[in-house]
């Protein structure tokens, strides 16, 4: 096969194979924010993206999209049932976001999720050229730092994990803890989005393994008396800052962004949520919290209007398919009990849009509600930030989101206080211009100056720096 001086390897790769309703083939862009995130790294870099195409027993040859060579990983159904939406989604997902839900323990999971892994290392070392770098990437591979090193000793490995690394209180639970913390040390540099995470991270290796573990060194002894460095520190991650800006400059999308409101009925206040339909989210919070406002007269149907985008996530998972139906009975209840024939309360669409349809929507909001009860990063908030051009707008954002230790002029709410959500959302809506202006400048100043480029590139660098240190050693 080809070799590449640089590989991904992700659960998904970028596109996602769907059936459409008359049975042909469709390739749509994967979800959530690993992906928003990595895309344009990748379409600068030329590397490989190792990943899975979001179908049971499919792996066509590689091929390229935009710039990108992906090279597929087939899962079978049952791979798909037991590492997917079993070990990665019921067991990791919960217990990594501070048990929100409760995580299910199943040694066939923990089996299909070694076995997967393995597969995803053996990929990535057929076509890694001598000395490359391997980026493996998420919660759903953290096996494959150490299977790699085992297959490819000359290899550069990074990891690096999008979403929260919980407290040692809560990670002791998992049965195959140990294992999962000697998969991940496998890498030079151990990547994570909050200085919380990866400090979690090195007493979980010092209370399982007993290493000497300070987030940024911890020392992984090789048996012979002397130690292999591992370097576990935050990179906080980010979006195409400009990508972004250059879309929410085009007269269309502003054009389509005044449609959008006018299409509302043109009120006050357009409330905004996006979100994958994950229990992580707060969606049923900040739908509390709106409903409340409404049920007070604090906030009027006409006035303001909250356009909530749940895009569908993980259908099969039981806790997903409970969240879904308990959401859409609230927002029933309350358009029911609060709509006009000419106004809805709400307006719900469970769907994935595209980019632009997105920034559009984000120059329709005056106030956007990231309310996540455990959020790694949350990219929808940076995105918001980047689109508002002209500095107006108000950030109402969870400190429980990773990007609430960056985003410190957002209104900063705990969803847990739904008091404090709707006193945010009054304040959010009555803001004076002035002092949107005066936080939004700020916002904006911090994701220009973090933006996913330099995320990569700290990165890389660290990876570099690292395994030169240690080949030196
Ligand atoms: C989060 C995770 C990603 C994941 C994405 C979408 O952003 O960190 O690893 O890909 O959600 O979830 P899905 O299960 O559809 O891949």
């Amino acid at each position: 096969p080809q070799l590449y001086d640089l590989v991904v390897v992700a659960n998904r790769l970028p596109v996602d194979r769907q059936t459409a309703a008359d049975g042909s083939i469709v390739w749509a862009r994967s979800p959530g924010g690993l992906v928003t995130a990595l895309e344009p790294v990748m379409a600068a870099a030329e590397g490989a993206w190792v990943g899975w195409v979001g179908a049971p027993d499919t792996a066509p040859e590689p091929f390229d999209v935009d710039g990108i060579r992906l090279v597929p990983v087939p899962l079978s159904a049952a791979e798909i049932e037991l590492y997917y939406e079993g070990f990665s989604n019921d067991t990791l997902w919960p217990l990594y976001h501070d048990v929100i839900a409760e995580p299910s323990f199943h040694r066939e999971w923990w089996d299909a999720y070694t076995t997967v892994n393995q597969r995803f290392a053996d990929a990535a070392a057929r076509i890694a050229a001598p000395s490359a770098t391997v980026w493996v990437h998420d919660y759903q591979l953290q096996l494959v730092p150490r299977m790699l090193r085992e297959a490819r000793p000359d290899l550069t490995i990074g990891y690096f994990h999008h979403i929260p690394f919980p407290p040692y209180g809560i990670y002791a639970q998992l049965p195959w803890r140990r294992q999962v913390v000697e998969g991940l040390l496998g890498a030079d540099v151990i990547g994570f989005q909050r200085v919380a995470d990866a400090g979690n991270f090195s007493r979980a290796v010092r209370r399982l393994l007993g290493f000497a573990a300070k987030s940024p060194e911890i020392r992984v002894p090789d048996g012979a008396g002397s130690h292999r460095s591992v370097v576990a520190k935050a990179f906080p991650i980010s979006i195409d800052v400009e990508g972004y800006e250059q879309l929410a400059e085009r007269p269309e999308v502003q054009e389509r962004a005044r449609q959008i409101r006018a299409g509302l009925g043109d009120p006050d206040t357009v409330f905004l949520g996006v979100d994958r339909l994950d229990y992580t989210k707060g969606i049923r919070h900040r739908l509390k919290a709106f409903g409340e406002l409404l049920d007070e007269g604090t906030l009027r149907v006409g006035d303001a209007v909250l356009v909530q985008v749940a895009s569908p996530s993980r259908e099969r998972v039981a806790a997903y398919m409970q969240l879904r139906d308990e959401i859409e009975l609230t927002v029933g209840r309350l358009n029911g009990t609060h709509a006009t024939i000419s106004h809805s309360a709400i307006a719900y669409l469970h769907h994935g849009y595209p980019r632009e349809e997105m920034v559009a929507l984000y120059l329709a909001a005056d106030v956007m509600l990231v309310t996540a009860l455990r959020d790694g990063m949350n990219l929808v908030a940076k995105e918001y930030v980047a689109c508002r051009l002209r500095n107006d707008g108000v950030l109402v954002l969870s400190e429980f989101a990773g990007a609430a230790d960056e985003l410190k002029n957002a209104l900063l709410i705990n969803p847990h206080d739904i008091e404090g959500l709707k006193e945010a959302m009054v304040t959010a809506a009555r803001m004076p211009r002035r002092e949107q202006t005066t936080r939004m400048r700020a916002l904006r100043r911090r994701v220009h100056d973090n933006d996913v480029a330099h995320w990569s590139t700290t990165f890389l660098d660290t990876l570099r720096h690292a395994s030169h240190q240690s080949s030196a050693r």
